[in-house]
């Protein structure tokens, strides 16, 4: 984030010199048999120092890394000067400079543990108490419809940060529910996303939450719009909307104009970022499923992570080791992705949430100075929860020609033990098999020994797995909402972390401004074919292709 090019600096040439002259010599078999201690060197206990308590391990020795190799990466986030650039987040300095914003989306979850001096940041525990009251108010049922009945069912409407965090955090958090009331996300411009939401609400029990910081994003507004319609055709009297629609925005005026009154709008500031929002208002949806104390027990969870991230050693940090861990296979062994396999159903959403955490954060090739780049920046996220990616792209990841790092995670103790059945340890011994044979694989010797001295040749072949694929794992005891908080937090600062290497502003998302125009201008030229003018012949082609075709 200090706008240098990362190339630049000393850490990243011994880095280069590094990869070039050891990465041979870099092979977990030989690494782990080397050395009997290695686990306990690159393995790393969170306990967090205050707060809900939350532990959990990360392993990080099936990397592709040595000491040597480690103090070096360390040296390199020496040299980016992240802790300075991390303090200066911390207290509130306007590193988002494109936009010129405060990034705080640590003050959300501080609970005035530290002064920060931005304008907003004395009032989020208004806000918090606010949501407190209004979700005690709606789940207890004191909160009533316009008709009188009590709300069963809640319908968030927003995109990008104003969905995926909800979504996600409410996925991940479903034991903790309060299971008669139904929480519905609708994100998509696309008709269908509301339409078939719809189908399954009362408007007489249903709660509309519109979430968007702007309060201009198009697909919000126009889903919300369409929402207060139905909403309006059988309510009839506008005066109704106030029972059944709140707003979570940084625009009051907006919010005012589409009709809903300052009283039922939840504020947050422009010093959280959209992505980095679920902590602030946004996370109503949230605080709504799970109750108040829980939505309360996630922020202190992230809360102790922030702490663990400012104070703790580099060699300890957590984040800035997954980080530099990274930089490793992004930058000098050309890993053009990385995956988030979960080994817990209720993490079904993690990868998705991050891809947006994580691309819109650092899928940038100019740096804060201006410079364009001349190396990688961050990965494609992706990934799926485990065991059901074992039965679809793991082939992939076990033998095709990509390195891909991943990172397993998995909780210790289940929510739902099935009677009679051993699923979390059937589940378990895949959360442990697969980094190890990623890590070891299989050798020729072994897969010959296997099959016999008739064993084809190109069989014998097939079945090898070269390994020294590398992997993070993760493993805390239960996915409660304070491990999610600190897990969730955890990444938010890898990705940090990662930018300052790379001097990208990971707090802007200049890349999504395009497309937005473009649709702007097509949107008003879809009527006639005539209108139709200004861009290059395919597009041309697929409009009229399109104007001849449509039914509507
Ligand atoms: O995709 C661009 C973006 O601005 C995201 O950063 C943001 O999370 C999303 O759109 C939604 O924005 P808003 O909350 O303002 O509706």
């Amino acid at each position: 984030m200090s706008g240098r090019l990362a190339t630049e600096y000393t850490a990243w040439k011994k880095l280069q010199q590094l990869y070039d002259s050891e990465k041979t010599k870099l092979v977990l078999r030989d690494l782990f048999s080397r050395d009997s201690e290695r686990f306990a060197k690159f393995s790393r206990e969170y306990v967090s120092s205050d707060g809900p308590s939350v532990t959990f391990l990360l392993d990080f020795s099936k990397n592709l890394v040595d000491e040597n190799v480690l103090s070096t990466l360390l040296e390199l986030v020496r040299e980016a000067q992240l802790e300075s650039y991390r303090e200066k987040m911390f207290s509130g300095e306007h590193i988002n400079t494109s936009e010129d914003r405060a990034v705080l989306h640590v003050a959300l979850r501080n609970f005035n543990d530290w002064q920060i001096g931005e304008p907003g940041v004395n009032d989020v525990s208004g806000v918090l108490a606010h949501i407190k009251e209004f979700t005690e108010a709606v789940r207890s049922g004191a909160w009533k419809g316009h008709t009188g009945k009590a709300i069963n069912t809640i319908v968030n409407i927003g995109i990008g940060g104003s969905d995926l965090g909800p979504v996600m955090v409410t996925e991940a958090l479903k034991p903790y529910s309060k299971r008669d009331l139904k929480a519905h996300f609708v994100s998509n411009i696309d008709g269908t996303h509301l339409a078939e939401t719809l189908l399954e609400c009362d408007p007489e029990t249903t709660l509309f939450i519109i979430a968007s910081k702007t309060f201009t994003t198009q697909e919000t507004i126009t889903n919300a719009t369409s929402a207060r319609d139905w909403f309006l055709s059988s309510a009839k009297d506008k005066a109704h909307v106030a029972k059944h629609f709140v707003a979570l925005s940084t625009n009051t005026k907006a919010v005012t104009e589409f009709g809903i009154s300052s009283q039922n709008m939840f504020q947050f500031w422009d010093w959280v970022g959209g992505r980095y929002s679920l902590w602030s208002a946004i996370g109503l949806s949230i605080a709504l499923v799970i109750g108040y104390d829980n939505f309360e027990l996630l922020l202190k969870g992230a809360h102790g992570m922030d702490k663990h991230f400012r104070t703790a050693p580099l060699e300890q940090n957590l984040p800035v080791l997954l980080a530099a861990i990274g930089i490793w296979y992004n930058d000098f062994y050309g890993a053009q992705t990385h995956a988030l396999l979960p080994y817990d159903q209720y993490l079904h959403k993690f990868a998705d949430y991050f891809q947006q955490g994580d691309m819109e954060s650092n899928g940038k090739s100019v740096t804060k100075g201006g410079q364009r780049v001349d190396y990688e920046t961050g990965p494609i996220i992706w990934g799926a929860a485990g065991t059901n990616g074992q039965h679809s792209f793991y082939q992939l990841v076990h033998q095709g020609t990509k390195l891909i790092p991943c990172d397993f995670l998995a909780p210790a103790t289940t929510h739902n033990p099935i009677a009679n059945s051993k699923h979390h340890r059937i589940l378990l011994s895949n959360f442990f098999a697969q980094p190890e044979a990623l890590a070891f694989g299989k050798t020729e010797e072994e897969v010959r020994k296997e099959l016999g001295p008739n064993a084809s040749e190109p069989l014998v072949k097939s079945k090898v797995f070269v390994g020294n694929r590398p992997s993070n794992s993760i493993l805390f005891p239960i996915l409660d909402p304070q491990t999610l908080g600190a897990l969730i937090a955890l990444y938010e600062h890898k990705i940090f972390t990662q930018g300052v290497i790379w001097g990208v502003n990971s707090f802007d998302q200049m890349g999504v401004e395009l497309g937005k125009v473009l649709a702007k201008n097509i949107l008003s030229q879809l009527e006639k074919p005539q209108d139709v003018t200004g861009h290059d012949s395919s597009t041309t082609g697929l409009i009229h292709y399109y104007q001849k075709h449509r039914k509507e």
